[in-house]
């Protein structure tokens, strides 16, 4: 089964909306260097709009980092899925694992997230993955269960496929330390066992993207691993020209 490759560049807290535009405006100018792969850029709420307009017509995705499960209501600091859809999102991030230990989004809230971006039209893209003590102590693949189950038991079946899964070893993110290929496979393996319990043949059509630590030198040996389609990338997300250079690497 063939996928067609996704490389996702999540900003986090950083760019102001004029570095966002800048960003934008290098990456549309050198898209071909992407042909044949998907790409989305996450950036914060603030510069939503302004990627979005710069990359109108593109094809580049532009994803929201989280969102509420509600459509409107006393949250203060939140932004509902319809709001990213009317800022110019196609997609969203949920259950990072910033997210999950910073803001406490937990498997249970995750179960009323991932339904919600979907009856939104946005992409959802659920990330998982264990700590280095989960890792450690041999629970790896009983924590992404129970992340891919939990995340998406809120999803009717006919939907499944509509979801994105981006498996982020957690010890692996901003450290400069990638899961060896093998490290990955043997967890995507596991992820698409899961999905193919929840969703069937649909499961060999969903994309599965590896992040932690891509870097355009490293992309290469990941992309090209049978379970891998695509990346969700950080730091080297920040310059345009280093995450097309990922992207390349990617290409089938
Ligand atoms: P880094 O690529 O900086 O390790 O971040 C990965 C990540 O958390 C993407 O969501």
């Amino acid at each position: 089964m063939s996928r067609r490759p996704l490389v996702a560049g999540n900003w986090k807290m950083f760019k102001t909306r004029a570095e966002a535009r800048a960003f934008a405006e290098t990456l549309a100018e050198n898209l071909a260097q992407a042909d044949g792969v998907d790409l989305a850029i996450c950036p914060p709420f603030t510069s939503i709009d302004v990627v979005a307009t710069v990359l109108q017509g593109t094809g580049v995705g532009v994803f929201g980092q989280t969102g509420h499960e509600n459509e409107n209501g006393a949250h203060t600091g939140e932004v509902s899925m319809g709001m990213l859809v009317d800022a110019g999102a196609s997609g969203v991030l949920l259950g990072h694992s910033e997210r999950r230990a910073d803001c406490a989004e937990t498997d249970q809230a995750l179960a009323r997230k991932v339904p919600a971006a979907l009856v939104a039209g946005l992409t959802p893209v659920l990330c998982v993955g264990e700590s280095e003590f989960e890792r450690d102590s041999g629970s790896t693949k009983a924590i992404l269960d129970v992340q891919v189950r939990e995340g998406l038991s809120g999803v009717p079946k006919d939907r499944l496929g509509d979801v994105v899964v981006a498996y982020e070893p957690i010890w692996a993110i901003g450290t400069g330390k990638s899961a060896r290929p093998e490290i990955a496979q043997e967890a995507h393996a596991w992820i698409r066992e899961e999905l193919r319990s929840l969703a069937g043949d649909t499961a060999d059509s969903m994309r599965i993207l590896y992040g932690g630590s891509v870097k355009p030198e490293t992309a290469a040996e990941l992309m090209a691993l049978p379970d891998v389609d695509g990346a969700l990338v950080g730091g080297a997300a920040l310059d345009a020209l280093s995450l097309l250079a990922i992207a390349a690497a990617a290409r089938p």
